[in-house]
């Protein structure tokens, strides 16, 4: 009820509309009306409320809520449901515990902040309140277990598309999954999965864009490492856009995929790469080596030319080496 006195608000938002109006069209008491207002101005939305004229929508939080999200969304299957925090440990813990209950496939979880977030490897994710769109996302693959990690290079080229629609800015992939911007990291995925022997139960996809934050509001460590949507386009984005968008590249790319296979996409993440062509170097496990990065497998690992012959790179971290 609230998301449909939301929407009517939007519609006449630069007029008033009577308390009576709304809860004749939406078959409501007027009370109820008032009391789903207040919650609306509770969550952040600044309502006028004129005692002859009614209410008038000023103006939308900056906020991921489920209603600002689902506003002009044009998906079939993702963000259908939408679970919002405004605080949780990670977005990806919240979708397992989700998953795990059978929430349905496309249901997504985001949060304004994170106070555990998850990177690869062990890592942490900076996730300060408003400063990005943290969210995972759940799928149910019907396809084998092993495909499962080709599915983040579907969300690395959903995202760069999204980035580039919500903002006009041009970044690119590095292997496997590390979104940059002039060698800055803007976005990083963390895909996690279950499954039996021969089938997926789910796979969540775990996406973390910087979107709103500034140079300063990194903390010293990633100052240099980091960047965000916001500083590469030189103006304000909108997470609600940004988060959007994504979720409907992210769509495409699966549909595409449950038709015709991982194909289309390895040779859009190709297309979209900063790493291949480029010398780097590779840190696997206890091992680090140089090479120049050759070419993406059908497998989603990387081939590396390097002084001893083509190596294959299936999981480990490679940086791009500056030739000087
Ligand atoms: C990485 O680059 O190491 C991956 C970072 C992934 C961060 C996202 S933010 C949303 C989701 N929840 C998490 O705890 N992690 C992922």
């Amino acid at each position: 009820m609230r998301a449909r006195i939301l929407k009517l608000l939007r519609q006449q938002s630069q007029d008033y509309l009577s308390g009576e109006e709304i809860s004749r069209q939406l078959a409501v008491s007027r009370t109820a009306v008032w009391k789903h207002i207040q919650e609306l101005k509770n969550h952040g939305y600044e309502i006028e409320a004129h005692p002859r004229k009614g209410y008038r929508l000023k103006s939308r939080p900056d906020l991921l809520l489920p209603e600002e999200i689902r506003a002009g969304l044009a998906t079939q299957l993702l963000g259908k449901q939408i679970v919002h925090f405004y605080d949780t440990s990670s977005t990806n813990n919240e979708a397992k515990r989700l998953a795990a209950d059978d929430a349905v496939e496309g249901t997504i979880v985001v949060s304004e902040a994170q106070t555990l977030g998850r990177g690869r490897l062990n890592r942490g994710w900076f996730s300060p309140p408003g400063g990005g769109v943290w969210v995972s996302v759940i799928l149910r693959p019907p396809f084998p277990p092993q495909e499962a990690p080709k599915c983040t290079l579907m969300a690395a080229v959903a995202t760069v598309e999204a980035i580039r629609e919500a903002s006009g800015l041009n970044c690119g992939i590095k292997w496997p999954n590390d979104i940059l911007w002039q060698g800055r990291k803007l976005v990083g995925i963390l895909t996690e999965m279950s499954a039996e022997m021969d089938a997926i139960n789910f796979v969540v996809l775990g996406i973390g864009i910087n979107v709103s934050l500034q140079e300063s509001d990194f903390p010293e460590e990633l100052r240099n490492i980091g960047a965000s949507v916001s500083m590469g386009a030189e103006r304000e984005v909108s997470r609600v856009e940004v988060l959007q968008k994504l979720l409907e590249r992210l769509e495409y790319w699966y549909q595409v995929v449950k038709q015709e296979g991982f194909e289309p996409v390895l040779e859009a993440w190709r297309r979209e790469s900063v790493t291949l062509g480029q010398p780097v170097r590779v840190l696997a496990g206890e091992e680090t080596y140089d090479g120049v990065a050759e070419e993406l497998a059908e497998d989603g690992s990387l081939l590396v030319r390097t002084e001893n012959g083509l190596r294959r790179v299936l999981a480990g971290d490679v940086s791009l080496r500056l030739q000087g």
